[in-house]
């Protein structure tokens, strides 16, 4: 065992200061892909790779009770959401967000958000410079609350839009940043409450199928209605990673800044070439780090041992650059999906597995549908970049370029 295998020291100061490189720089010094440190406290082991997102994902090895700390939930998910949920009762939860798999339901989420975007982006065209990651907010906002049954008002879009992305932007840190968070979460809460209230007492209409419908009637496991706190929590885990969105319609604009030679064939609709583009940037470009879990039992993974109720984390960001499964991980090319199918656990950037049976994200087929949709319009899109900081900092989490990126001239197609 070297000191690396037993560390006596935590590495939570180290996380925050390096982010994204933290799990990474040390697991490529690991040929099995595996490594013993410590975190907040508790030992933790970190595993990377296909048959390790198959280990992280049997609830006999990892279980999700206890494993998020608490100001993650205080901004990111909210209280008792289904992310925390294990067995039965996430099953039944679980239940509610899987319609947003469905084919019909992902193309009505599309229509919604580009009929947004037609609606803004002439305004673009009357602006001096557009910040992309300010603008396209209030964009995923208006779509995702038109199509989930949420009234909105187009004048609260811009503020409903910048507390949503808060609380996304303040959940890996202690700074401003998180008690800005904590405040949108308050104010979202309380209003997505009170209209889940009105729903079910028949003062506000709902309309039928939509996900406030749904989730207004939806039962838990025990075969009670969710109370309206914990029914604000879900509306908000679906409009919030919706509007989360936008990071990546950033590193989209970022992808066709960089490497304009990619533009020509979005432009022309190849639709192969354009799925295969959105995983490029679904790969290459970092938002979740690492997911975390705690051990159901004493566990051993390729000869390094936790014990029961330490954690367990799926190294994300390493896993979609590792140089064993992507070859040149660092090189963006949307080729590399074109040249052979990708397996279930190789590319995990919204979590591996089933999303029927396990923890995997129900919303990555609208992930996909909604940056398709977005990055065709970028690519035909006509903008000037003006000289701007586009550097993408991996200290910084969630990160984004450093500008948001600037565009000035922007211009509709003809
Ligand atoms: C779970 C990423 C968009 C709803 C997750 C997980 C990740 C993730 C990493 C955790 C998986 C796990 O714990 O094993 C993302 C990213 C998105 C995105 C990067 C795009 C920016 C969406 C959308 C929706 C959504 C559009 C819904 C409309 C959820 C829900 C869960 C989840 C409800 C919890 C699932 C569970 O615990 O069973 N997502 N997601 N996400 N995501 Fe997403």
């Amino acid at each position: 065992m070297n000191a690396l295998s037993r560390p006596l020291i935590d590495a939570s100061p180290a996380l925050l200061a390096e982010g994204y490189a933290w799990l990474p720089d040390r697991l490529r010094r690991h040929p099995d892909r595996v490594l013993r440190t410590r975190l907040l406290g508790r030992p933790t082991l970190a595993v990377r790779g296909p048959e390790a997102v198959r280990f992280f994902y049997d609830e006999r090895n990892v279980r999700r009770a206890g494993a998020i700390p608490e100001p993650v939930l205080g901004t990111l998910f909210g209280h008792g959401p289904v992310h925390t949920l294990d067995g039965e009762a996430h099953r039944v939860r679980k239940e509610f967000f899987l319609p947003l798999l469905r084919p019909d339901l992902i193309a009505g989420l599309v229509e919604h958000v580009t009929w947004a975007w037609d609606e803004e982006v002439p305004a673009w065209t009357a602006c001096e410079r557009v910040v992309l990651f300010d603008a396209v907010g209030p964009v995923l906002t208006r779509g995702v609350c038109a199509w989930a049954g949420i009234p909105l008002d187009r004048a609260d879009a811009r503020s409903t839009a910048r507390d949503l992305v808060a609380l996304v932007d303040g959940f890996a840190t202690l700074g401003p940043r998180h008690w800005r968070a904590r405040r949108a979460r308050g104010r979202l809460e309380d209003r997505l409450a009170r209209l889940v209230e009105d729903v079910r007492s028949g003062r506000a209409a709902a309309p039928e199928g939509s996900v406030l419908d749904r989730l207004a009637r939806h039962r838990d496991a025990d075969g009670s209605l969710l109370d309206a706190g914990t029914a604000a929590v879900e509306l908000l885990n679906v409009i919030r990673p919706t509007v989360a969105v936008g990071w990546f319609a950033v590193f989209t604009a970022h992808a066709l800044h960089r490497w304009p030679e990619h533009r020509d064939r979005l432009r022309a609709g190849d639709t192969a070439y354009t799925a295969a583009f959105v995983h490029e940037v679904r790969r290459f470009y970092p938002f979740a780090p690492f997911l975390g879990g705690r051990a159901a039992r004493d566990l051993s993974w390729r000869g390094e041992r936790i014990p029961a109720g330490g954690m367990v984390l799926l190294d994300v960001y390493g896993q979609n650059h590792d140089e064993e499964l992507w070859g040149d991980p660092y090189a963006f090319r949307p080729q590399r999906f074109l040249d052979r199918p990708v397996e279930r656990d190789e590319l995990i950037p919204q979590g591996g597995g089933d999303p029927r049976s396990g923890h995997r994200c129900p919303g990555e087929g609208l992930t996909i549908g909604l940056l398709e949709a977005l990055a065709v319009r970028l690519a035909r899109l006509e903008y000037t970049v003006p000289e701007q900081d586009l550097g993408i900092p991996l200290g910084r989490v969630p990160t984004r370029p450093r500008s948001g990126f600037v565009m000035t001239g922007v211009r509709t197609p003809a």
